[in-house]
This record gives structure tokens, sequence and C-alpha cells, in this order.
């Protein structure tokens, strides 16, 4: 059943990198703050940097609750079910910080993902905890592929656009804690 590891080995690291989706949990300090889950997975996306480490490639989204909650606090819970073959599920438990498009180590993290539209920061997680458990309530469900929706989406608004929508969408949780505010011009029509 469920085993707890020391680090990110060789074969958790191979079922992680195979996925297609994974979610990302976060949550505020206040007590009776929004506590989120948001799915991630474009292909190219993620990865596994070390043993204790994981890291992806964050692209605009219609929220930005998970940045907001690793800026507030850094904690951070990464999941991974396998929904074909074995059955597994992956908890990544850490600490996570964003490194956005704007500082200056962002071209070298980026470096090791796919190019992508609307690319907004690299979410780096120092993984402490790392554990399995049997992912035997989890459905088998077979990949029909993916939507070519989003990257095509901040394609066309291009890289001022994208900042203009996250100027719009991303500065703040629903909370109200500063989320994306790194883009450096309010939007014309703002
Ligand atoms: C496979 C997959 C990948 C996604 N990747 C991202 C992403 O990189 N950035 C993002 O903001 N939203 C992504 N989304 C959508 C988000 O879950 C959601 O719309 C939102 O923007 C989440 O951001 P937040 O967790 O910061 O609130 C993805 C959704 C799916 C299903």
């Amino acid at each position: 059943m469920g085993k707890v590891y020391g680090a990110i080995d060789e074969r958790l690291s191979k079922f992680i990198e195979q996925q297609v989706v994974f979610f990302v949990a976060t949550a505020p300090l206040s007590s009776d703050g929004h506590v989120n889950v948001s799915p991630r997975g474009l292909p190219g996306t993620f990865a596994v940097l070390d043993s204790h480490t994981f890291a992806w490639l964050d692209v605009t989204g219609s929220g930005s609750e998970t940045i907001a909650h690793l800026r507030e606090n850094g904690r951070i819970t990464v999941m991974f079910c396998a929904f074909d073959g074995r059955p597994n599920i992956v908890r990544l438990h850490g600490t996570g910080r964003v490194v956005t498009r704007y500082d200056p180590d962002f071209e070298s993290l980026a470096q090791r993902f796919d190019d992508k539209p609307g690319a907004r920061a690299v979410i780096v997680v120092d993984v402490h905890r790392v554990s399995d458990s049997c992912g035997w309530g989890v459905p088998l469900m077979s990949f029909e592929g993916h939507r070519d929706l989003l990257g095509p989406y901040f394609e066309r608004k291009g890289t001022d656009g994208s900042a203009d929508y996250r100027i719009t969408k991303n500065r703040t949780s629903i909370d109200g804690l500063a989320a994306y505010d790194f883009d450096p011009a309010e939007p014309a029509d703002a």
C-alpha cells in the first residue's frame, strides 16, 4: 500500500514525467481563506529537476491562486494519479517559489521546458515529503489528446496582450492576496 520515500527516485520520476495532467493544492494562512486546487500538465512544461525538486512552467491562466498562496506561505502539494496502467497516486509535499518571467533566473529555468505562449513563471518546488498510495480507486481512463486552446489563445494575444490579460485577471487571489502583479505597465484600457 502507501509508502513514504526519502527522495524522488528514478522510478517515481519516470512515473511523474509520463503524466498528462497533475493537480496542485495550496492554501492561504487565513483560516477562512479559500483553499485552491488547480490542474496543470501541458506537454513539455513540467519536470523533476533533481531528487528533491519538481518544477513547472506556469502559463497565464484565468486565475492566480497558486502564485498568491506560494508568495504568502510557500506550502504546496502536487498530486499525480495513474489513469491507465498500474494503479498509483504520488504526492509531493513541499515549499514552492515563484520565478517570474521578469526574474533573472527565469531564462535558465525555462530552457528546461518547451516554449509556451503566455508563460508567466516557473514554479520551483523544494520537495520535503514524497509518498505514494495504492490508487485502486482512481478510474481507468483513455487519453484522447490535449485541447489545443490555451497556447493559441495566448499566441494570438502576444507578449503585451498576455501581460494586459494578467494585469486584469491575475493580480490578486480570490481573497485579495498579492498574486501575479509583476507586469510593469497598466493596460491602455485599465
Ligand atoms: C492540463 C492543464 C494545464 C494547465 N496549465 C496551466 C498553467 O500552466 N497555468 C495556469 O494558470 N493555468 C493552467 N491551467 C488552467 C488552470 O488550472 C486554471 O485555469 C488557473 O489559471 C489556475 O491558476 P491558479 O492555480 O494559479 O489559480 C491548466 C489546466 C490544465 C487542465
